[in-house]
C-alpha cells in the first residue's frame, strides 16, 4: 500500500475538519433555513408594528414584500461576502479570516434577537445582510480550508463536508422552529438569534487548529511554520513527502503567470469552462430548490395541510435532504457528475409538472391530492440533492487549473448567490400572481438545462485536470 493511503483520517484532522465545517457552514444552511417556519408570526409582528406606526390598516402586499426582503438580503450579503473571500483569504489567511468572520455573525444576532424588543423589523433586514456577508465568506473560505488541510487522497471526502453540514443545518432549524420549541410569538427572536452558538463553537475550537500549510507556504513563504502546521494536522513527523509536493507546486505556481479576469473570457480555452461553471451554477439556483426551501411551509399549506403538519412535513423534507446528499456523496465518483446532474434536473423538471397539476385542483379535490403534493415536494428535493445539490461546487475545480480556479471560483459563487437571490425575490410575488401555476417557469428552465448539461457538459469523473484543459483546448479549436 502506498504511504499516503495509510494516512487517513486521524482525531486532530477530524477535530480541525470538524472546527472549520460546523462554525462556518452552519450559518450558510441555518439561516437558509430559519426564516421558513416562524414566518406566519413575524409577518403578524411587522402588520402589528407597521400599524402602531401608521395607525393605518397595513396593506398585506406591503408586509410581503418587507417579507421577501429580509429573507432575500441574506443573498445580497452572500454576493458581497462571496466577491471580498479572495482578499480576506489573502490578508488574513483562511483560519484567521473565519475567526474574524464570528464578528458579524454577534453582530446579526445582536440585530435580529433585539429586533421584536426594540419594535424595528428593519433590525432583521439589517441583521440578516451581516449573516450573508458571513456566509458568502463562509463558502469560500471553509471550502478552501477544507481542501487545503486534506491529504490528497481524502480531498473529495473533506470538500462535501461542508455540503453536508448546510443541509444538516437546515434541518435544525426547521427543527427549533417547530412551535412546540422556538417557534412561538414569543420566542422566534431567540430562535433567529441562535445563529451565535456555532459562531461561539468555532471561536473555542479552531483557535487550536494551526493555519493553512498551503497558505502559510504558498502565500506567505514561510516553510518552518507550514511544516509546523503539516506536522500539528497529520500528528506525525513524517511530513516531508507532502512538503516536497507542496515545495514543487509553489515552484510551478511561479512560472505560470496568474490569469487575469479578462483573459477569462478572451481564451475560449477558459471561456467554455467558465461558461459552464456560471450555468451550472445558475442552474442549481433557478430549479426552484431555494423557493421550496424558503417557502416549503407556505406550499404545504396550500396543499391544505393545516400548520402543525406543514412544519413536519418541512421537516421531513429537511431529512431527506441530508440522507440524499450522504448518497450523493457515495455514488459520484461510480455514477458520474453529468448522468447525477441529469437524472437530478430532468427529475427535478418531470416534478414541477406534477405538481402544477396537482395544486391546480387541490382546492376541491380528495385529501390525497394534497398528500401527493407534499410527496412531489419531497420528490423534488431527492432530485436536488442527487446531484444538482453538490456537484456545481465540485465541477468549478474540476474544470480548472491552479493558475484561474481562484479566479473562476469567485465569478461562480458571485453568480449562485446572484441566482439565489433572483429567486429569493422574484418568488413570493409571483406565486401570489400565479398561484399553484408558478412552478411551470421552474418547469421550463429546467428543461433547457437538462439540455444544456446534455449537450454541453463534459464527463470529468476519473479524469486529470490536464486531461480536462486539453479536453477544452481541443473544442475550442474546432
Ligand atoms: C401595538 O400597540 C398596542 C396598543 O398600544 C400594543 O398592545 C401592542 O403591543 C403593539 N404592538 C406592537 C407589535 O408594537
Amino acid at each position: 500500500m502506498p504511504k499516503q493511503a495509510t494516512q487517513g483520517f486521524n482525531g486532530r484532522l477530524v477535530f480541525a475538519i470538524a472546527a472549520a465545517a460546523l462554525g462556518s457552514a452552519f450559518q450558510h444552511g441555518y439561516n437558509t433555513g430559519v426564516v421558513n417556519a416562524p414566518q406566519k408570526l413575524i409577518e403578524e409582528w411587522i402588520t402589528e408594528t407597521e400599524q402602531n406606526r401608521t395607525g393605518q390598516v397595513v396593506d398585506q402586499s406591503k408586509v410581503t414584500i418587507i417579507w421577501s426582503i429580509a429573507v432575500a438580503i441574506f443573498c445580497v450579503g452572500g454576493m458581497i461576502g462571496g466577491a471580498i473571500t479572495g482578499i480576506v483569504a489573502e490578508r488574513f489567511g483562511r483560519k484567521g479570516g473565519l475567526l474574524l468572520n464570528n464578528v458579524l455573525v454577534a453582530l446579526a444576532a445582536i440585530f435580529e434577537g433585539a429586533s421584536k424588543a426594540a419594535g424595528s423589523f428593519e433590525m432583521i433586514i439589517i441583521g440578516r445582510f451581516f449573516i450573508g456577508i458571513n456566509s458568502g465568506l463562509n463558502a469560500g473560505l471553509a471550502p478552501m480550508y477544507l481542501a487545503e488541510i486534506s491529504p490528497v487522497h481524502l480531498r473529495g471526502a473533506v470538500g462535501t463536508v461542508y455540503q453536508l453540514v448546510i443541509t444538516i443545518s437546515i434541518l435544525v432549524s426547521q427543527i427549533l422552529g417547530l412551535e412546540s420549541i422556538l417557534g412561538t410569538e414569543d420566542s422566534w427572536p431567540i430562535l433567529l438569534a441562535i445563529t451565535v452558538v456555532p459562531g461561539i463553537f468555532q471561536l473555542a475550537t479552531l483557535p487550536i487548529c494551526p493555519e493553512s500549510p498551503k497558505y502559510l507556504l504558498l502565500s506567505k513563504g514561510q516553510e518552518m511554520e507550514a511544516q509546523r502546521a503539516l506536522t500539528w494536522l497529520r500528528g506525525s513527523i513524517e511530513v516531508h513527502d507532502e512538503m516536497d509536493d507542496m515545495r514543487n507546486e509553489y515552484e510551478a505556481m511561479k512560472l505560470v503567470p496568474k490569469v487575469t479576469l479578462k483573459e477569462m473570457f478572451v481564451n475560449a480555452t477558459l471561456r467554455i469552462p467558465l461558461i459552464i461553471a456560471m450555468m451550472v451554477m445558475v442552474a442549481q439556483q433557478l430549479s426552484g430548490i431555494n423557493a421550496v426551501m424558503f417557502f416549503s411551509t407556505k406550499i404545504f399549506r396550500m396543499a391544505q395541510l393545516d400548520d402543525k403538519s406543514a412544519q413536519y412535513a418541512t421537516l421531513g423534507m429537511g431529512a431527506v435532504n441530508v440522507f440524499m446528499t450522504l448518497v450523493s456523496m457515495v455514488i459520484v465518483e461510480k455514477a458520474g457528475r453529468k448522468t447525477l446532474l441529469l437524472i437530478g434536473f430532468a427529475g427535478m423538471c418531470c416534478t414541477t409538472i406534477l405538481l402544477t397539476i396537482c395544486l391546480a385542483y387541490v382546492q376541491n379535490a380528495a385529501l390525497w391530492v394534497s398528500y401527493i403534493s407534499i410527496l412531489l415536494v419531497i420528490l423534488f428535493v431527492v432530485m436536488f440533492a442527487i446531484g444538482p445539490g453538490s456537484i456545481p461546487w465540485f465541477l468549478v475545480s474540476e474544470l480548472f487549473n491552479q493558475s484561474a480556479r481562484g479566479a473562476a471560483t469567485s465569478l461562480a459563487v458571485a453568480i449562485n448567490w446572484t441566482a439565489n437571490f433572483i429567486v429569493g425575490i422574484g418568488f413570493l410575488p409571483l406565486q401570489e400572481a400565479l398561484g399553484g401555476n408558478v412552478f411551470i417557469i421552474f418547469t421550463i428552465l429546467l428543461a433547457l438545462f437538462v439540455l444544456f448539461v446534455y449537450k454541453k457538459v463534459p464527463e470529468t469523473k476519473n479524469k486529470t485536470i490536464e486531461e480536462i484543459s486539453s479536453m477544452f483546448r481541443q473544442i475550442s479549436y474546432q
